[in-house]
């Protein structure tokens, strides 16, 4: 909380939802998510880092970024600063910071400089920010410097995950990049654990789910105990830009809504500024698998250290 000074910073939680695999729900959570913090009045920030711009236009605002030229891009470029970027949506308590696809020139220009590693901190780090509780960034599902820099600058990762054939892909890439993240730039970077998405009771992702859940007891990466379901509504809800609580009020979509509700009680404990409570992760031997038995290595040639 801000003192009588209104300097002091107060604990803003940044949470990156990510997964390097395309498709998994990571959007999905980012939209429900900052919703059903905000009805337990937590005062959110939606930063949508992916260039798709997926969450900007679930939350109605992506076009009219675009037509104001007011979204990240312009704030990475120097245009404009954090507090002429952020949008109030709708929904009482959620504000957002939006995204463009031409937001991939900017980075391809800065490809190559340090600053390419900085964007997130470039945009975010700024004294409005603390006037939020939860800052919840939605992601690309690429490892390219844009994911470094998210990682750089977040608190928390959650990894929504849909339990299919090879749930591992996406998550194993993702779990080596943050073990260097963690190493060299953010050593309190916490991962609050697979979230199990769009899961819809079928005898395939029950044996998925299983075998995700055995799997923890080796990896120490803990799957929440809050699994969300698949719903009908989702793609409904994202096309009439609201999430699923404000929705048409469908079992279903009540349902999903209040799973989210639960995941934020699930995660509050670890929102409390103590990071705490969970070990962290290994690479497991399924993991390793997806890597090809071995995390990469590095090697050396004319070019410097690359990844093999
Ligand atoms: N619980 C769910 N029930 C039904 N459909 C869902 C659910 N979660 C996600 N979906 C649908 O799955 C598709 C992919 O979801 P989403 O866009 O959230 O994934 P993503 O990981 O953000 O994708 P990308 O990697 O492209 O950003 C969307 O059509 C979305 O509506
Ligand atoms: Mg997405």
């Amino acid at each position: 909380m801000a003192n009588k000074n209104g300097t002091k910073k107060k604990k803003t939680s940044v949470i990156a939802i990510s997964n390097q695999k395309g498709g998994v729900g990571k959007t999905a959570t980012v939209v429900n998510l900052a919703m059903a913090f905000s009805l337990l009045d937590y005062k959110v920030l939606v930063a949508d880092f992916d260039w798709q711009g997926d969450a900007s236009d679930w939350f109605g605002v992506k076009d009219l970024a675009k037509k104001l030229n007011r979204h990240i891009r312009t704030a990475v470029e120097n245009e404009l600063k954090f507090s002429e970027i952020v949008f109030k949506t709708k929904f009482k308590n959620i504000d957002i910071i939006a995204n463009e696809p031409n937001f991939n020139f900017t980075m391809r220009r800065l490809n190559g400089t340090k600053k390419q590693f900085k964007v997130v901190e470039k945009v975010l780090e700024c004294q409005q920010l603390y006037n939020y509780d939860i800052v919840i960034i939605d992601t690309h599902p690429s490892l390219d410097a844009l994911m470094d820099s998210v990682l750089a600058y977040s608190h928390y990762v959650l990894i929504p995950t849909v339990p299919e054939p090879h749930p591992y892909e996406g998550v194993a890439t993702l779990m080596h990049v943050i073990n260097e993240t963690k190493k060299d730039d953010n050593p309190n970077l916490f991962i609050l654990g697979l979230l199990i998405s769009n899961f819809d009771g079928s005898a395939t992702h029950k044996k998925y789910k299983t075998k995700l859940l055995e799997d923890q007891k080796r990896t120490n990466l803990a799957v929440l105990d809050t699994d969300i379901s698949h719903v009908k509504d989702m793609k409904g809800a994202a096309a009439a830009k609201t999430p699923l609580a404000e929705y048409k009020k469908t079992t279903g979509a009540k349902k999903v809504s209040q799973e989210f509700v639960s995941i934020v009680q699930e995660l509050s404990k670890f929102l409390k500024g103590k990071r705490i409570g969970r070990p962290q992760p290994m690479v497991s031997p399924e993991m390793l698998d997806v890597l090809g038995k071995s995390e990469p290595k590095s090697i050396e040639n004319d070019f410097g250290a690359i990844e093999v």
